[in-house]
């Protein structure tokens, strides 16, 4: 006979199996539903084959039904069984249901319910498993559901600055730059945007690097960079072949201030290094080592802007917890838009305060690209109750590639062209101007780590 601390943790272990059951059986349905949003081939009805979440079939049917339950589980049920019939117990809800299967129905997928938000070291360590059933269990287990849908803005940032900015494409005298930090230098840093996707190849470093390019040249100390670790290319695009870069920094062989570039306009670059396998799979200790070099920086300059990688590596998780601002590049096709989908709930997960502004990059035409604004829209407002801004997009326009080709980013070689005016209002989004906190983006950084 099983004693009674036994007992309860043979219940709670049953329970707790149930409930990750649930949980990850409404986050299936979840993400079909997402998924299918997201797609305008898809009719509104579902996917084919699709199950639906309100269907009266139980958790445990829909994964693999009661024939299918392990004999662990039997086992379990059995103790439970006979112990609370020895002690004249109520018996465990399920066993009422076991023969007919006519359990409650499986909580619906939560339509229009905000997401679950999980301490960020948590989802940080998990975000490395992104879409393997273990990081998602974890994460489920360990949600605390807010009481109401993070808002879509911030709040009030600390530290706000005015930003008196020239137009985008017009380059300010010298005598009349704006320093923002004059004055708030001793007590204030950097503002920080991040700049990143879901799937590779949206445009990310080009929307990055003549971004960094249009504020250097309004007068802003700005520092670009390179974090698309082993695959960095923005020193490409800007003509710089820098002689140290960001794995230099993190084996300590130089110090951030000494791996800087000078580009254009005073712009400074820290390169991200290409093929260096320390910087593909950094171990916790080496990205900590990392942020904590590159903290300094933060005193240099008014602007970073940092240049990710596709997807939700360990840095870029790390990275979207301590940010104020993410610029989500995407392009019109639903592998891009579901992948940023996933950036998006990802990054609102770790950090409900992060302003969010999306970038449909290399639209055909202005209609696919509002098309794709309002999918996006459309499923974060009915699956997470909350969703990004849109901060504009931009043509799909052969001067890129030959900007490219030339070294010189478009806002320079082709400023008159739809692209580059196309970004030029990307980097004046206004919320860029305001990313600003007394903590440090890199201690926040470090924080996220542990
Ligand atoms: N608006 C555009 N019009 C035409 N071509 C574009 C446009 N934006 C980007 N491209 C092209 O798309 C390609 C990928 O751009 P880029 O390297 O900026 O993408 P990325 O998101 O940084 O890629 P990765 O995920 O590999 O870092 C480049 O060849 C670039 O010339
Ligand atoms: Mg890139």
């Amino acid at each position: 006979m099983l004693n009674r601390f036994q007992f309860a943790r043979l219940r709670g272990f049953r329970r707790g199996k149930k409930r990750a059951a649930e949980a990850e059986e409404a986050r299936r349905s979840r993400e079909k539903n997402e998924a299918a949003a997201l797609d305008p081939s898809v009719t509104r009805e579902g996917l084919p084959g699709q199950t639906t979440a309100g269907s009266s079939e139980t958790p445990l049917e829909r994964s693999g039904g009661p024939s299918g339950r392990r004999s662990g589980d039997e086992r379990i049920e059995g103790l439970l069984r006979r112990h609370q019939e020895q002690r004249g117990l109520e018996a465990p809800e399920s066993l009422h249901r076991s023969n007919g299967g006519a359990a409650a129905p499986a909580s619906p997928a939560p339509s229009g319910a905000p997401a679950e938000v999980v301490p960020v070291e948590q989802a940080v360590k998990t975000s490395t498993e992104a879409d393997s059933g273990a990081a998602e269990r974890t994460r489920i287990v360990g949600a605390v559901l807010p009481a109401a849908p993070a808002p879509n803005g911030i709040s009030a940032p600390e530290n706000v600055t005015k930003t008196a900015r020239k137009p985008a494409l017009e380059p300010a005298p010298a005598e009349q730059r704006v320093r923002l930090v004059e004055g708030l230098k001793a007590t204030t840093t950097a503002r920080v945007v991040c700049i990143a996707s879901g799937k590779g190849g949206t445009g990310k470093s080009v929307i990055a690097s003549n971004l960094a390019l249009l504020r250097a040249r309004q007068g802003e100390r700005v520092l670009l960079i390179d974090f698309d670790a082993g695959l960095a290319n923005a020193h490409l695009l800007l003509g710089l072949a820098p002689p140290h870069d960001v794995g230099h920094v993190m084996e300590g062989t130089v110090s951030a201030r000494e791996a800087l570039v000078e580009g254009p306009h005073g712009l400074k670059l820290l390169a991200g290094g290409v093929g260096r396998q320390s910087l593909i799979d950094p171990t916790r200790r080496e990205l900590d080592r990392l942020f904590k070099a590159l903290r300094p920086l933060e005193d240099d300059f008014d602007l970073i802007v940092i240049d990710h990688g596709a997807g939700l590596s360990y840095s870029t998780v790390a990275h979207l917890a301590a940010a104020s601002t993410l610029v989500l590049v995407t392009n019109h096709e639903v592998t891009a838009l579901s992948d940023g989908y996933a950036l998006y709930k990802r990054a609102k997960l770790v950090n409900p305060e992060i302003r969010v502004g999306l970038v449909v990059n290399r639209a055909p035409d202005e209609r696919l690209a509002m098309d794709a604004w309002n999918r996006f829209r459309g499923a974060s407002h009915k699956f997470l109750g909350h969703a990004p801004e849109l901060i504009g997009w931009v043509p799909a326009d052969p001067v890129i590639s030959q900007a490219v080709q030339l070294r010189k980013p478009a806002v320079l070689s082709f400023p008159e062209s739809a692209a580059a005016k196309a970004i030029g209002k990307v980097a004046s989004w206004a919320p860029m101007d305001h990313a600003r906190t007394t903590t440090p983006f890199y201690v926040k950084a470090r924080r996220a780590l542990r």
